[in-house]
């Protein structure tokens, strides 16, 4: 790498090799694990490639850490690509992978491809959808187009959520031979990887020996080629979610809210803005000025 290829941000060294597709495929093959983080805007997706991850998804939880909503189902896909485009903005070198929203994919075969163009315009550099043997057909077409895929089995927020909950998925025999086979299926059919939600771990530990492609984890154990988790989870800025998979990294909520209620206190009191903020007059023009208002005021 030649020393034009690293730049220097926020003092942080910033490497500008763009990871591909191939890049993670080598990663499973070499055993070095993948860091996979969510982001939804420029400023958040530049600190997170900065800080050398590997793969920013642009998931569909924004629908709650970004917009509230209850469930994800509820955001669309101008959302969406709203946020894809802000994370695209802001990442240069991590691969970038947008999440397809419920019922942007299910909906038939050309709406699928129509929506999953839609996001690579936005700069994503591949799409994730939610399902097994159920979405085989649209993984093998987009990945045939050159779309490169990221699967997405166990909990699915966008449909199990609503039959089972939030529970742990693979905690019988019968469940774990379903992922298994649901996992082979979307390698076969082109994924490149594959999101393992909240699966237990024994049955994550076999997925992972019998793929060939990477298998991240999140909520799924250590014996995994990567973990996930949301950006918004791993700062403390969303304390509604507290499944005991997620790691908080930070209290920003807290750190937040006191920097807001300083800001508060000092503007109230006269202390912000000091000299320090504020910019003045050449003094020529401000003798000039004051002879003007004093003729106004005679
Ligand atoms: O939408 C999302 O953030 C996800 C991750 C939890 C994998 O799908």
């Amino acid at each position: 790498m030649s020393s034009n290829d690293k730049i220097d941000i926020s003092n942080q060294v910033r490497f500008l090799t763009k990871v591909t597709v191939n890049d993670i495929l080598r990663k499973k093959n070499e055993g070095s694990r993948i860091a996979m983080i969510t982001a939804y805007d420029y400023c958040m997706s530049r600190i997170c490639d900065c800080a050398d991850i590997d793969i920013i998804l642009v998931g569909d939880s924004a629908a709650t850490v970004m917009q509230g909503y209850k469930n994800t189902r509820k955001i669309t896909m101008e959302e969406m690509l709203m946020f894809c485009r802000g994370v695209s903005n802001g990442t240069k070198r991590a691969l970038i992978v947008g999440d397809m929203p419920f019922g942007t994919y299910q909906t038939g075969m050309d709406n699928a491809v129509d929506n999953a163009v839609k996001f690579m315009r936005t700069g994503c550099d591949a799409i994730k959808l939610e399902g097994g043997v159920e979405v085989v057909s649209i993984v093998k077409r987009l990945t045939e187009m050159g779309i490169p895929v990221m699967g997405h089995i166990g909990l699915k927020p966008q449909t199990t959520s609503l039959t089972r909950g939030f529970d742990s998925h693979g905690a019988t025999a019968e469940e774990a031979v379903k992922l298994m086979e649901e996992s082979k299926a979307l390698e076969e059919a082109g994924a490149f990887a594959i999101v393992l939600e909240k699966v237990t771990t024994e049955v994550a530990e076999i997925i992972t020996s019998q793929s060939h492609i990477p298998i991240i984890g999140i909520g799924s154990g250590p014996m995994i080629d990567g973990q996930v988790l949301v950006l918004h989870d791993l700062l403390g800025l969303y304390n509604e979610f507290n499944p005991k998979f997620i790691k908080r990294y930070l209290d920003l909520s807290k750190l937040i809210g006191k920097a807001v209620t300083q800001y508060c206190s000092e503007v109230r009191e006269g202390i912000f803005p000091n000299e320090a903020h504020t910019y003045h007059m050449p003094k020529v023009e401000k003798e000039k000025l004051q002879k003007i208002v004093g003729r106004q005021q005679y």
